[in-house]
């Protein structure tokens, strides 16, 4: 297993070209948000911008278009009950605040049938996937499951120990050909050949609204083109870092994911 340093991030970041536009970018889109958490799109979706998608359109039920359009106008929105035209993305991810009813479920058999680009699957659509269990088994290549511990046991059984979980997530990442984000205060990832650990972050993030904006960090990375691989390492560490710079102004109690969002730019400084 390698812990992961600022000597591995350095090997993987890549500068953005000086005469790039945002076409070199990339499209991210974020299925997420329902009636009752549409802060975990716009949270989801800021995040992906702040970590350097091109464009990133939301997927949400229409009637709550107003909450994204008046906190995110850098984003641009699609409506959950439409037919939409998915050529133009690059990157995508689903799960945070989506529900978990009828229509929550129908999306993600859509994406997972559908979509051939690696897809980050979090929240509630990894508990879609563990009542669907033959559909993990049908997921596009690489794709990214980012589980915190409780959601990884309602997948792949319960587990007694870190040792046990990241075990398992090392065999189900060969299994299902993709890669596993075993979220902790050490965040372990694997694609089942390779291991890693995180070092960075504090218990700031241990509230409300962090796993969401670390899936919108990995899609954005996703969307520039990184090997799914490494922007799950990338995404799990400037999360982290970010969090931890957030300590300079804010405590780990009165630490708020949107005030980790707005460091992510420090923490690539
Ligand atoms: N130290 C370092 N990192 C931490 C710590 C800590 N003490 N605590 C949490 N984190 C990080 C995790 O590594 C992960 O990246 O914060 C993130 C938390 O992600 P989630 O557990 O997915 O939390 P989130 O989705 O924001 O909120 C909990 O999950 O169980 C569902 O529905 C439930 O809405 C709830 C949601
Ligand atoms: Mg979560």
């Amino acid at each position: 297993m390698t812990i992961l340093n600022l000597n591995t991030i350095k090997t993987i970041f890549k500068k953005r070209p000086t005469n790039s536009h945002k076409g070199n970018h990339g499209h991210a889109l974020i299925i997420a948000g329902c009636k009752s958490k549409m802060g975990a799109a716009i949270i989801t979706s800021k995040s992906a911008l702040r970590a350097g998608a091109g464009l990133v359109t939301v997927n949400i039920p229409k009637k709550e278009r107003l909450a994204v359009f008046s906190a995110l106008p850098e984003a641009m929105i699609e409506f959950r009950e439409e037919n939409n035209n998915w050529d133009k993305y690059n990157a995508f991810a689903i799960g945070p605040g989506l529900g978990t009813d009828k229509q929550a479920e129908r999306k993600v058999a859509f994406v997972v049938q559908n979509i051939k680009h690696p897809i980050v699957f979090d929240a509630d659509a990894l508990n879609v996937l563990a009542m669907k269990q033959d559909w993990l088994t049908k997921l596009p290549q690489k794709s990214i499951l980012t589980p915190h511990e409780k959601e990884f046991d309602r997948l792949f059984g319960i587990h007694f120990s870190a040792e046990k979980r990241q075990q398992k997530a090392i065999e189900k990442a060969t299994e299902l050909n993709c890669i596993i984000v075993l979220k902790s205060h050490k965040t372990f990832i694997t694609n089942g050949k390779q291991s890693f650990q995180n070092t960075t972050g504090n218990s700031g993030l241990a509230k409300g609204g962090s796993g969401d904006a670390l899936t919108g960090i990995i899609t954005a990375f996703l969307a520039q083109d990184y090997e799914p691989i490494n922007a799950a390492i990338l995404g799990v560490y400037f999360h982290g870092l970010a969090a931890d710079i957030t300590l300079e102004t804010q405590s780990e109690e009165s630490m708020l994911i949107t005030d980790v969002i707005d460091n992510l730019g420090k923490a690539f400084q």
